[in-house]
């Protein structure tokens, strides 16, 4: 449930519906079904494997299967990337909390298509927010996360499942709505480009949290009896079942409510308040109880991810360089938060300055999930697949052989690890360069 937990954020509900509205709805959906199954699956594997067996964060875990070779740079790599991607992805945490805000007090009206640009253009409320939300990150990775967090999840995920089927249920019925299911449903596939390969591919490692060690390093707390397979596709599956409820929850609405598909980064935050007005028109009250479920929902769910993200970076301080709990997880805080606070500007004040033509928030985006989520990715598919002994991985698959199921199906795993994974990863990376 922590590692379905980690998976399911803000990359289901915020970032798959305006990446499929992005880079041409159905086709982007077709593209990445099929990268989630043949790729993301056996990277994540790949990192379980490597968890398990070292019963080590990333750095540890190198340093005990590879000892003084370069791979202690993958090991570096992965406590970076994750706070790279907590910087801007508690922005948008940020943007949650400000949207239970303002559920609790006042509700939806008829403001919903200027609240969001107004809000995140304004910075001290949006930094405000951000703030909050990194502390209560902080606060929770300060107390130790693994019995609340795990008790937490399985409380919270069931309840994020059936609000986003509310939601989805009363948004196919919006006057409008079948443009928005035809617009998930009917690939076209003249739209299909190696951009939509590269951004489908890095939109399933972002979901799945791929390629930075958090996966990893969750795996490293598994216990040597549970089934690495039956966990993976556990949280594999529940991740994309709520990719698409939510997918089917915003895109009939977006259309409804005459919003621009390809609007970016904002487009949830615009659509679902609409959504919540309309209700509220005819029944306030229920409108005011789901908006408010539903945001606390998603800030739940951000939150169960940024933990995952921080406890990498501070597991990483606390490990290695000997810091306190409470040193490592201050120091993770103020490097994330002036990140962070630069890529919330970027929405406002700073919305003028580009790195290699994308504001800072883009630029961050980008670079965690397209590249630096893919690299670290190709590293661990390699390392498994070439740099550990076959046995050796059959053995930490398998428990010792004692899976049926699981040495059956090594063989076609073990491929998609050694040849498969890397060749299509290489092939996308470079491409997308
Ligand atoms: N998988 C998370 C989401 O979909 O919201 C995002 C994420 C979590 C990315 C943890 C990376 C990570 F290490």
């Amino acid at each position: 449930m922590a590692m379905a937990g980690s998976a399911i954020g803000l990359g289901n509900i915020w970032r798959f519906p305006y990446m499929v509205g992005q880079y041409g709805g159905a086709v982007f959906i077709v593209v990445y079904l099929t990268a989630c199954i043949f790729l993301s699956l056996p990277i994540l594997l790949s990192e379980s494997i490597i968890g398990r067996s070292t019963q080590s964060g990333t750095f540890g875990a190198m340093e005990k299967l590879a000892p003084g070779t370069a791979w202690k740079w993958l090991g570096l790599l992965t406590v970076f990337s994750p706070l790279i991607i907590l910087s801007f992805y508690s922005v948008v945490g940020g943007w949650s909390i400000e949207y239970l805000w303002q559920s609790v007090t006042s509700g939806f009206g008829d403001d919903v298509s200027t609240l969001f640009g107004s809000f995140i253009s304004a910075p001290w409320g949006a930094l405000a927010c951000h703030t909050i939300f990194l502390a209560l990150t902080a606060i929770i990775v300060l107390a130790g996360v693994k019995s609340g967090i795990e008790k937490f999840n399985k409380v919270s995920l069931p309840v994020l499942f059936i609000l986003i089927i509310v939601i989805m249920v009363y948004s196919l019925n919006l006057p409008g709505a079948s443009s928005g299911v035809s617009y998930m449903l009917k690939p076209d596939f003249s739209k299909l480009t190696p951009s939509v390969v590269a951004a489908a591919m890095g939109q399933s490692f972002f979901s799945l949290s791929l390629g930075v060690g958090t996966i990893l390093t969750y795996s490293s707390y598994m216990k040597k009896s549970d089934n690495i397979l039956t966990t993976g596709l556990g949280s594999a599956g529940f991740d994309l079942l709520f990719a698409l409820l939510a997918g089917f929850a915003i895109m009939p609405a977006v259309f409804a409510a005459g919003i621009e598909p390809g609007a970016g980064p904002g487009l949830i935050f615009e659509t679902l308040p609409f959504i919540f007005a309309k209700m509220g028109a005819a029944a306030p009250v229920v409108s005011r109880i789901v908006s408010i479920l539903f945001f606390v929902t998603i800030v739940i769910a951000a939150l169960t991810s940024s933990i995952s993200m921080c406890e990498v970076g501070v597991a990483y301080l606390v490990e290695e360089k000997g810091m306190s709990r409470l040193k490592a997880t201050l120091l993770i805080f103020a490097g994330t938060w002036t990140l962070g606070t630069l890529c919330s500007l970027s929405f406002g004040p700073l919305s003028e300055v580009h790195l290699f033509g994308d504001t800072i928030f883009d630029f961050c985006d980008k670079l965690t999930s397209n590249y630096l989520m893919t690299f670290g990715s190709l590293l661990f598919v390699l390392f498994v697949g070439w740099k550990m002994d076959r046995a050796a991985v059959c053995r930490e698959f398998t428990n010792n052989g004692t899976l049926r199921a699981n040495s059956f199906l090594f063989g076609l795993l073990y491929f998609l690890i050694r040849y498969i994974a890397p060749v299509v990863i290489l092939i996308i990376f470079v491409t997308s360069l």
